[in-house]
């Protein structure tokens, strides 16, 4: 495959199923240590979440096809619209507690809390960028973050923002290519215990 063939569409209903595999997958050492021996429940927590998050939360998703037009290789999620955010907490809540029980699911929901965001009428916020491993270094995050921008600005928005974890180089490398600049950081020595992420930077880019 070659780089910029690949074709970005909206995501629809029946994606949320492989984008919720696929977000699992590319975030294993976020989700592994929160989800321990109740890993196989995970993709149906995200699943969920993402189909709240386009319900209440604002949030559109894009994807890249593979081969089969089932398969689903990349996926994004851009925040651009007004987000019911108590709905939003009750929601994923209720889907951790049925899930995990009340215990396990309020440790999650702290450490998944992080990082925290303030919304701003005028930025668009990109979350959950994934492109599958064997789809990696040909160009696929690339071409999502451009379609995301040009959500952002087709919605009328004048940055983009987005939070990556301080360790994450290939996505540093990412963003620092594709013109994101460091705003600021966030701490948690909640999240750099239990995932060893100590901090959150939070990048933007003027559209
Ligand atoms: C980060 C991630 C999205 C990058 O996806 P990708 O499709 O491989 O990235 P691209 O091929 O579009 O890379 C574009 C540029 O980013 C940089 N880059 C991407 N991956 C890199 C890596 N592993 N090492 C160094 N630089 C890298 C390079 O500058 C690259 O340009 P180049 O290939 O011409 O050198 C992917 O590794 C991934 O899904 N990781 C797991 C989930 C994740 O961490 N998402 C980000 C959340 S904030």
């Amino acid at each position: 495959m070659q780089e910029n063939t690949f074709v970005v569409r909206p995501a629809e209903h029946r994606d949320e199923t492989p984008i919720a595999d696929l977000v699992v997958e590319g975030f294993l050492d976020k989700f592994r240590p929160i989800f321990g021996r109740r890993m196989e429940r995970s993709t149906k927590i995200m699943e969920k979440w993402v189909q709240m998050e386009h319900a209440l939360g604002g949030v559109r998703s894009l994807v890249i096809e593979g081969a089969a037009p089932v398969e689903i290789v990349a996926s994004v999620g851009v925040r651009t619209g007004s987000s019911d955010d108590e709905a939003l907490a009750r929601g994923i809540w209720e889907t951790l507690r049925r899930n995990l029980g009340f215990f396990h699911a309020s440790w999650a929901a702290s450490l998944l809390s992080y990082p925290r965001y303030a919304a701003s009428s005028s930025e668009a916020y990109i979350e959950r960028l994934v492109v599958a491993s064997e789809y990696r270094r040909q160009g696929v995050a690339r071409a999502m973050l451009e379609a995301a921008e040009t959500v952002a600005r087709e919605s009328g928005k004048r940055t983009v923002g987005l939070h990556v974890s301080g360790g994450n180089l290939p996505a540093l490398k990412l963003y620092e290519a594709c013109g994101y600049e460091e705003v600021s950081r966030q701490r948690s020595r909640l999240t750099g215990y239990f995932l060893g992420i100590r901090e959150w930077l939070y990048l933007q880019k003027e559209l």
